[in-house]
């Protein structure tokens, strides 16, 4: 009893801004935004709660008796009534992301389950303890590279995320989490990896070898089962996984016919968030995909709601009107909000800037090899886009000089960081973004939803290349569910450009198809039918080398100082969990050239059509 007094006396006498030291280091407290308090959970609050529930514990219970505790938040929790110590399931397996050169993300989630099989519920009211290592062998013999521990609670879904730092440059690592009350109680082992030092010579990055990427975007899970994910996962060697956006929709369409039905109802509210980002990591080949390589992601709409932009999305706005569609009454901000505050829980993300509320646009030295340079031209200040009964507003405005996809702030940083990129000798410039950035006339129009209806914005990047000479850029993209590869050049300028030669272009851009979603050429196309319409893109379009609409799928890019290759891969059938596919097309770009290597794709793909055919073979 004296002891149970003494450990009392403690709680009360320590002070609380020093006690919520395990809090903060989850990262997932400070979501949506680091140093917003008014924002982000307070977890003094919390930790106040939590030393509530202790004292009356302590009143209750006068027999505790406190044999392993040896000071307030120290580092044997056995025993301790201030976690949770009857057991810990970690459903989700774990996940790792934001590589830089000494340190890394790394995420789990931990949820208090019943004391031995019991049907009590679990006690909510105490904060789980999870603690983490790192180290370079898989069995982790040897001392640990990185350790710690942190707390996490229902205030954050009981997801972890948390920074390992003091680690080695462009090194493989193991991670694994356990319970700090049962260190027997452990997640899955996940793999992991550092990137370059900025300084590293370019033919020293990764050891000198090639640097993969695999890029992924559009992943509706009601529409089709993560095969793409479990190919990159298990037949490619990729080092890092790129996700450009639309990880998870907020629709909830009709996925039973093919088992993959979504729980819950549209999402509006931070419940239905992070019940729907839940279900998605359920999949297994994106739970694999997750463990075995480090993410590094951007969102595009439907993180949020369909054809989102600055203040709005298809269905709903701040407008009274807008704020209807919903049961639950929630309007754009209130969504977005929930969105973005349920998207950095559970995706192992860093939060890039304490004062810029919702960037996530960043930049990744990998040593001088190459910048990969993320954007944000969805959810960040983009002015208004096309939400289906606007159209005739947004086609009004499209060469508007002060319309922006990024916003001002984003726009000049990127133009700087184009810039420093090229001032410290980096070979390549790879940037991950959204929409679709070349333009492409489709069936006589252009889509109100991608670079196209911000052209001013698009000129002001290829001047900003083209003036200052920058080489080697190479442009990502999603969001259109097709394969799209182009040269990169002013649109319609065949003066300076030759669509033959590729001479005149300032690089080159691949966007690729959906995951799973359908295809913008029709749901279900059959090559065939889509083979037919992209003969005439590839044919109207200059800069436009190859289409392809039929097939889901995702793509690589193989990285070293003279080439990037890109190779697309199509999955034969998403209608159920399987590794078959194949590679579509191969493509390579020579460091200096700025242009798809002729012929392009060596002259032949196992899928859509390359402009080459079309002028060489006739029609
Ligand atoms: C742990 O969580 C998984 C996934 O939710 C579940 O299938 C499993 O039954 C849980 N195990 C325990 C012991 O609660
Ligand atoms: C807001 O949403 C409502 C309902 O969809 C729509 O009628 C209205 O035009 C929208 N207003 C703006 C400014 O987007
Ligand atoms: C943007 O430019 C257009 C066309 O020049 C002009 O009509 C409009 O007022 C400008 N908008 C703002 C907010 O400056
Ligand atoms: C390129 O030419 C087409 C066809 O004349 C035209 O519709 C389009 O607006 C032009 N694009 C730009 C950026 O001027
Ligand atoms: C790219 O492909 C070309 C042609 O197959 C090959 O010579 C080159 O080594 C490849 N480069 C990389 C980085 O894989
Ligand atoms: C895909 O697989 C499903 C289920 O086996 C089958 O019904 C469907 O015909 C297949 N689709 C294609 C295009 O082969
Ligand atoms: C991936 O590997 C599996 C197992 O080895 C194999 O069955 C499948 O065909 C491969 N898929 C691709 C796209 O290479």
């Amino acid at each position: 009893m004296g002891r149970a007094i003494l450990y009392f006396s403690l709680v009360l006498a320590t002070n609380l801004a020093t006690c919520t030291i395990l809090f903060d280091r989850n990262h997932a407290y400070r979501s949506p935004f680091t140093e917003h308090p008014h924002l982000s959970h307070d977890t003094k609050s919390i930790h106040r709660r939590t030393a509530g529930h202790v004292r009356r514990q302590m009143q209750d219970a006068m027999e505790f008796d406190d044999k392993h505790y040896p000071g307030f938040y120290g580092s044997d929790f056995s025993n301790s009534p201030f976690v949770w110590n009857g057991g810990l399931n970690f459903t989700h397996s774990v996940a790792s992301g934001d590589p830089f050169d000494t340190s890394i993300i790394l995420w789990t989630r931990a949820i208090p389950v019943s004391p031995d099989g019991t049907s009590e519920l679990p006690d909510q009211s105490v904060p789980a303890c999870v603690s983490f290592k790192v180290a370079t062998s898989s069995d982790f013999s040897g001392p640990a590279v990185s350790t710690g521990e942190a707390f996490t609670s229902y205030d954050v879904d009981w997801t972890v995320k948390v920074e390992a730092t003091g680690l080695t440059p462009d090194t493989k690592y193991f991670y694994q989490f356990s319970d700090c009350t049962h260190p027997k109680s452990v997640s899955s082992i996940g793999t992991t990896r550092t990137i370059a030092s900025p300084d590293t010579d370019a033919d020293q990055v990764n050891g000198g070898k090639p640097l993969t990427f695999a890029v992924f975007s559009c992943s509706q899970y009601q529409n089709g089962w993560f095969n793409a994910y479990g190919v990159a996962a298990q037949n490619t060697s990729a080092d890092i996984f790129l996700h450009l956006g639309d990880y998870i929709y907020e629709s909830v369409g009709s996925g039973a016919g093919i088992g993959r039905a979504v729980l819950g109802r549209t999402l509006a509210t931070i419940f239905d968030y992070r019940q729907r980002l839940n279900q998605y990591r359920t999949d297994p080949n994106l739970r694999v995909a997750h463990q075995i390589a480090p993410w590094i992601t951007v969102w595009d709409d439907h993180e949020v709601a369909d054809n989102a932009w600055k203040a709005g999305t298809t269905t709903s706005n701040d407008t009274g009107a807008g704020c209807k569609w919903s049961p639950s009454g929630a309007c754009f901000t209130d969504r977005k909000m929930a969105a973005v505050r349920a998207y950095h829980e559970w995706m192992p993300i860093r939060q890039v800037d304490a004062a810029d509320q919702l960037r996530i646009w960043r930049n990744f030295k990998i040593g001088k090899l190459m910048d990969l340079t993320m954007l944000d031209t969805r959810e960040y200040d983009r002015d208004i886009t096309s939400v289906g009964y606007n159209s005739a507003v947004v086609k009004a405005v499209v060469d508007f000089e002060n319309r922006s996809i990024m916003g001002a702030t984003q726009e000049k940083w990127f133009y700087d960081t184009l810039s420093e990129s090229k001032n410290r000798d980096a070979v390549w410039r790879v940037v991950g973004q959204q929409v679709v950035f070349t333009q492409l006339l489709r069936k006589g129009s252009f889509s109100l939803d991608a670079w196209d209806a911000y052209r001013a914005n698009r000129r002001r990047i290829l001047d900003h290349l083209y003036g200052n000479q920058i080489s080697n850029t190479v442009i990502l993209a999603g969001d259109s569910h097709a394969n799209w590869v182009s040269d990169l050049a002013y649109p319609n300028d065949t003066l300076n450009y030759n669509p033959d030669s590729g001479v005149g272009a300032i690089g080159v851009e691949f966007a690729g198809t959906a995951v799973t979603s359908s295809s913008s050429f029709g749901a279900g196309i059959l090559p065939d039918a889509a083979d037919a319409m992209s003969r005439t893109l590839v044919d109207v379009n200059e800069d436009l080398q190859w289409s392809e609409g039929s097939f889901r799928g995702f793509f690589t890019l193989t990285i070293d100082t003279h080439t990037l290759n890109a190779t697309y891969y199509a999955m034969q059938n998403t209608s159920f969990a399987n590794l078959d596919g194949f590679a579509s097309a191969k493509f390579v770009v020579e460091a200096g050239q700025n242009k798809l290597s002729r012929p392009v794709a060596g002259g032949s793909v196992g899928a859509g059509v390359l402009k080459s055919q079309v002028k060489v073979g006739g029609q």
